[in-house]
């Protein structure tokens, strides 16, 4: 096939993901006021708004106003707006500040996405090829990594409201478990393994180059901590012993008084948990989730393990199907894993809970930051971070693979993060 019925093929395609991502944005805040899309709740967090507005000027300014003929820019403050972090792409509204805009209302921002929408349709029809196309790529995975913030961060808005209000109706707590899953543990021999992205699919740049990594043999476990281990934790006094905490990680239990998992409260002698579909009990059976590194690492301490490194994680995930509790279930939950079969056949490593390894997050070998304004995507911040893998029930279906490399700060505990033991074989 020559090259350009394989870009006029390729841009095809990626016209038809662009209406599918854009459309699972907006449906995402179909239930949102103005002013619950205008909060933000913290500093980490941004309000629903931002998101799709920030996520529609990456289109705007990467590739329209420089690409497209003809494009007229929607409104010339908006980049002042909304760029978030691009430095080479100019001055920026501070980030702390995004709750203060009240203006442009969500309805400015869904015209600014159509009015986007309308010029990407006239450029993807236009014949773009080769590196404009993986930039447009680019842009619908980085509006799924902002789709899964724009939920962590609701969460987070609504989890500061004395009314606890449900972003999504609640739903009964799933019958399915008959308790939690059993622990079993996989084994993997000492190896020379080959970690990071090969093949033409999209990838992010920090997923690369692939590489050579020996891996001395280790068993992991068969599926992540739940709630019961954790509520033996909590009762063991694993909050309040100094011993199984990194001193960074102790200084900050005490700062902020934390005594259990984030979003954990008693009422009525019970614990509660606030989700996505309100104030719901912890279920024993359901993935711990809403956990810093520190909790992570203290617990795998208590329990005599320690957590995985990336690399061992990728290699347990390599070939296996990316298979899990997604955000497209609907559930917005964890989910209890089955029982798991000694040979390792459901270990839902994808989905449900990211999961903290002890990895840093730093370049691969040979990594180099590319050109241009793009080169801030992941690269510039390559410090003070910890990986987590394999996606979570917040994650889009088809965001991740076992190469993804997601990263927060080690004190980080609203995303939907949580953890898997591993140990030296
Ligand atoms: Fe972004």
């Amino acid at each position: 096939m020559s090259q350009s019925l394989l870009s006029a093929r390729r841009s095809g395609a990626l016209a038809e993901s662009y209406l599918k991502v854009r459309g699972e944005s907006l449906s995402l805040v179909s239930g949102l006021s103005d002013s619950d899309a205008t909060v933000q709740s913290m500093e980490d967090a941004s309000p629903a708004k931002w998101h799709l507005a920030h996520t529609t000027w990456f289109f705007e300014t990467f590739l329209l106003e420089p690409r497209l003929t003809g494009y007229q820019v929607f409104d010339p403050n908006y980049c002042y707006l909304f760029n978030s972090y691009y430095e080479q792409v100019g001055e920026r509204h501070p980030r702390p500040s995004r709750g203060m805009l009240t203006r442009p209302s969500l309805e400015d921002i869904r015209n600014y996405r159509t009015h986007v929408d309308a010029g990407m349709a006239r450029f993807l029809d236009s014949g773009p090829t080769g590196e404009i196309l993986d930039l447009v790529e680019l842009g619908l995975h980085h509006e799924q990594q902002h789709q899964e913030l724009l939920l962590t961060d609701i969460l987070h808005l609504f989890a500061q409201n004395p009314l606890r209000p449900a972003f999504r109706a609640p739903e009964p707590l799933a019958v399915e478990s008959n308790g939690p899953a059993p622990l079993d543990w996989l084994s993997f021999d000492q190896a020379m393994v080959q970690i990071g992205h090969a093949g033409s699919d999209f990838a992010f740049d920090c997923e690369g180059p692939r590489h050579e990594a020996i891996i001395r043999s280790f068993k992991l476990a068969s599926r992540p901590v739940l709630n019961a281990e954790w509520f033996e934790f909590m009762a063991d006094s694993g909050y309040r012993t100094s011993t199984l905490w990194l001193s960074d990680g102790w200084a900050i239990v005490n700062e902020r008084g934390w005594d259990a998992p984030f979003y954990w409260e008693q009422r009525d002698g019970a614990w509660m948990t606030m989700t996505l579909r309100g104030l719901q009990p912890v279920d024993p059976a359901a993935p711990v989730c809403h956990i810093s590194y520190f909790e992570a690492d203290a617990f795998a301490r208590w329990m005599g393990k320690r957590l995985p490194s990336e690399f061992e994680w990728e290699h347990a995930a390599a070939g296996r199907e990316v298979t899990g509790n997604f955000a497209d279930s609907g559930r917005l939950r964890p989910k209890p894993p089955a029982s798991v079969a000694s040979d390792g056949s459901s270990e839902n490593l994808f989905g449900d809970v990211w999961e903290w390894t002890h990895s840093p997050y730093t370049a691969y070998p040979r990594f180099k930051i590319s050109e241009g304004a793009v080169g801030e995507y992941n690269g510039k911040f390559m410090n003070g971070q910890y990986v987590l893998r394999g996606g979570s029930c917040a994650t889009p279906a088809g965001h991740v693979r076992a190469t993804y490399r997601n990263f927060f700060q080690p004190d980080k505990r609203w995303q939907f993060s949580g953890l898997r033991l591993a140990d030296d074989a």
